[in-house]
């Protein structure tokens, strides 16, 4: 089964804040964890949707980060500062880079394009700081947030700081976007994410793929189930293969031009398809890290 976010039921599996920026939780029987808290602009949201499903958000216990792009940790500082008790865990890499002014001022600039399509988002401080990690994962990591199994897995390509998330017990994986994130309005195409390394990607959509999950919480907007979520793994791979290709291709249009390739396939891939829904500018910061990678391979 494929099914969008706000659709989906399950007893264990929720939804905080909005389902194309989702913050999952894991409900357990003594407590909870949230995987991922997309834009920081949305953390009021976050909030208010812990306080519906739990009646009081102090019980999050954890919030668990895939990586760190600033749609995927975006409203931790704010939950930080929001919801006392609550242990933050994410991959080492993410507490230096989120030191660092440069990176939050970028991360703050990226998140404000997208308040024209939130306007009800209120006017709290959602502001990043510098994030301390409680728990600090590289993969290999065994926890049990409210008595639920939780296995950590490195799932480096996307960037080199991705996480994944599985939960055996429930046969659920949070992926984050280490094995790519579904497209256009049918979720049948595949949306490719290698930024930080290419072969890396590839054996970690195989790693994740060899857990074999019952249910993929992708990073945006989609939940696939079953033979929905086995045959995600196999259209995922295969898309990359496709991509390197067109890239290449593009290239080679281009004479090697790095910035007329971007130009080239964002043009024909966002604009003219029109199937992708990730914030333009957003999609392009990505396409260009992807170009650059094939073209000094
Ligand atoms: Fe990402």
């Amino acid at each position: 089964m494929k099914v969008l976010g706000e659709s989906y039921e399950h007893d264990r599996i929720k939804i905080a804040g909005n389902f194309i920026y989702p913050g999952y939780v894991v409900m357990g029987d003594a407590g909870s964890a949230m995987i991922d808290c997309g834009l920081n602009i949305l953390g009021p949201q976050y909030l208010a949707s812990l306080r519906t499903l739990m009646g009081d958000e102090e019980n999050l216990e954890f919030l668990f980060l895939t990586h760190s792009h600033y749609d995927h940790l975006g409203a931790a500082p704010y939950l930080r500062r929001n919801i006392r008790g609550l242990k933050i865990g994410g991959h080492e890499k993410i507490e230096a880079l989120l030191a660092k002014e440069s990176v939050r001022n970028r991360m703050a600039s990226l998140s404000e394009i997208q308040r024209a399509f939130f306007p009800d988002v209120g006017g709290d401080d959602v502001s990043f700081a510098p994030l301390s990690l409680d728990l600090k994962f590289s993969g290999g990591e065994r926890i049990s947030p409210a008595g639920v199994h939780c296995e950590v897995y490195s799932a480096p390509g996307h960037t080199a700081d991705s996480l994944a998330y599985f939960f055996p017990e429930i046969g659920a994986l949070f992926p984050g976007e280490s094995i790519g994130v579904p497209e256009g309005r049918d979720g049948a195409g595949v949306q490719v994410e290698f930024l930080s390394s290419y072969d890396d990607y590839l054996k970690t959509i195989e790693k994740l793929a060899s857990l074999q999950p019952t249910i993929i919480c992708m990073a945006h907007a989609w939940i696939f189930t079953d033979d929905d979520a086995k045959l995600f793994f196999d259209n995922s791979i295969r898309a990359t293969g496709t991509y390197k290709k067109m890239i290449e291709a593009a290239l080679d249009e281009t004479h090697g031009e790095v910035d007329k390739t971007i130009e080239l396939i964002a043009r024909r891939e966002y604009d003219e398809k029109g199937t992708i829904f990730q914030e333009r500018n957003a999609y392009v910061m990505n396409l260009a890290a992807q170009v650059r990678l094939i073209a000094g391979r």
